[in-house]
């Protein structure tokens, strides 16, 4: 039912169905459904030990699930991990940037995990770095 919703142009970018993780015999997230509207913003709230981290690490493709169906993108979790790679970007609550290299380098490391075009990566690179206003520290470490 919830793929017809998606092939009728009701985009939904991220689809939870029944979300269930069990850690042994412990239940971390019991049953949880949920969609997020594409180009929404969507706060995942909840009191520490609610299963925030289970989900969003399952979502990401860290973690296997027990049971439930998770589509991002109408992407398979499970079965297209790769896929859902490709379209997804996750920042860290804690910088992740190599800081032997410059930011030019840390951004193009990225192009390279995204298998951008080679032609387009300087392009891009200089596109969000005006974006941010850091084109001035290009070539200098993080
Ligand atoms: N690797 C693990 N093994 C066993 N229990 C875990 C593991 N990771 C998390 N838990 C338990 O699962 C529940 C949900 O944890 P977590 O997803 O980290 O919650 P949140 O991010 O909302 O604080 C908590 O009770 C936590 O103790
Ligand atoms: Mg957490």
């Amino acid at each position: 039912m919830w793929l017809d919703i998606y092939y009728n142009g009701n985009m939904n970018i991220i689809e939870v169905r029944n979300f269930t993780k069990k850690y042994g015999s412990f239940t971390a997230v019991d049953n949880i459904s949920f969609d997020v509207a594409e180009g929404s913003i969507f706060s995942f709230l909840g009191p520490n030990g609610a299963g925030k981290s289970t989900t969003i690490n399952t979502l990401c493709t860290i973690f296997e699930k027990t049971e439930g169906e998770m589509r991002i993108d109408g992407k398979d979790v499970m079965r297209q991990k790769d896929k859902v790679r490709q379209v997804i970007g996750v920042v860290f609550q804690e910088s992740t940037l190599d800081t032997k290299m410059t930011l030019e380098e840390n951004l193009r490391m990225h192009c390279h995990f995204y298998r951008l075009e080679r032609r387009e990566m300087s392009a891009r690179i200089d596109l969000v770095l005006g974006i941010v206003d850091l084109l001035p520290w290009k070539k200098k470490t993080t």
